[in-house]
């Protein structure tokens, strides 16, 4: 890892590997994690124990794991700099995830709203692990004394968890694990689905019309931008109150070309809707073209993505154990003879 990086620092986050990863994900995450990765050590999960919580069939989640990595080095993470890893490939994630459940309350829990999103939209499917999702996310994080963790706004409440956790370990026992503080990406970063624009965009829409996957072909995603919902009006202005829709093409193009919000109002100044429409959707054809050709060039290659896998684990398996040997040590249990 290069030494020009905040040494000690170490950046983690994560995706699960179900529906498709859409233009969302990359300008509020992936975008971010590919600039972050040259500042801090960085560990890029693709969270496939998380991923069953609801109903999968195992043979997509299978495709889907392999593809996610895919697509994250497509976007621009590099397995040389970081470490990209499969949470079931290291079995400490759901160690740690027990401990740190007997630490937790079931009120904390209870509180959570993305478990009480999820039970609403999975009511024949309420399981444990959906109930203790947020316990093995916080495992995710402190496995690692990862310090900073960028998430969207849906995840906030999930690593007040995680920091809370590490507190209480650390001030029961003794100092053991970094407390993480949230990375907040800029503003504009929040992309809202197209055809709802007072929701995010979601990759697990089953409305597809809602989201730009990253795989999506270019008259797809034509369409879909000509599609999505806007009001009435003529001028292109932003105003997220009253017309969301709009503001959510403007600052989607904000994002993509990285004009500021005032700039891209200027730019489209007397023109029309159609125009924002066909310029926005050519901006995201021309940046996920060279991510689709290196998507496609890699997803062939299985020996490729398997090594990478490979590395990945065994430098987080290194991390994991040393977390691990000192928790189940703190904890009062006897240490196995051949780890002393
Ligand atoms: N729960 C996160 C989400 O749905 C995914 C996730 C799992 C995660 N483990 C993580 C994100 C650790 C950051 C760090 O978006």
């Amino acid at each position: 890892m290069s030494t020009e990086k905040k040494k000690n620092k170490t950046i983690l986050s994560g995706i699960q590997p179900s529906g498709h990863l859409c233009i969302g994900n990359y300008v509020g995450a992936l975008k971010n994690w590919v600039d972050l990765q040259y500042e801090y050590n960085s560990i890029f999960l693709v969270v496939d124990l998380h991923a069953i919580t609801v109903r999968q069939t195992p043979s997509e989640l299978r495709k889907q794991c392999l593809s996610f990595l895919a697509q994250y080095i497509a976007c621009g993470i590099d397995p040389d700099t970081s470490t990209m890893v499969m949470q079931s490939h290291v079995s400490q994630h759901a160690e740690l995830s027990w401990v740190l459940s007997t630490l937790t309350s079931m009120g904390e829990l209870n509180r959570m709203t993305q478990f009480k999103d999820k039970s609403k939209r999975h009511s024949q499917n309420i399981n444990a692990g959906l109930f203790t999702y947020p316990v093995l996310m916080a495992a995710d994080i402190l496995l690692y004394q990862a310090d900073v963790v960028p998430v969207g706004a849906d995840q906030k409440q999930h690593l007040e968890l995680a920091r809370d956790l590490a507190q209480r370990f650390n001030s029961r026992y003794s100092p053991t694990f970094s407390v993480p503080e949230p990375y907040i990406p800029k503003s504009g970063a929040r992309v809202m689905s197209l055809q709802n624009p007072m929701k995010k965009m979601s990759k697990s829409d089953d409305n597809l019309n809602n989201l730009i996957a990253l795989l999506d072909p270019p008259d797809v995603i034509t369409r879909k931008i000509k599609r999505a919902v806007t009001d009435s009006g003529t001028d292109i202005r932003y105003d997220e109150v009253s017309r969301p829709g709009l503001a959510n093409l403007i600052s989607l193009y904000s994002s993509l070309s990285g004009m500021d919000i005032p700039t891209v109002e200027n730019h489209f100044a007397g023109k029309q809707y159609s125009v924002l429409k066909k310029d926005l959707a050519d901006l995201i054809v021309e940046t996920l073209i060279p991510i689709q050709e290196t998507y496609h060039s890699i997803i062939q290659d299985k020996d490729y993505l398997e090594s990478i896998l490979f590395n990945g684990a065994n430098t987080a398996k290194y991390l994991a154990r040393r977390t691990m040997s000192k928790v189940y040590r703190k904890v009062g249990f006897v240490v196995p003879k051949k780890e002393k």
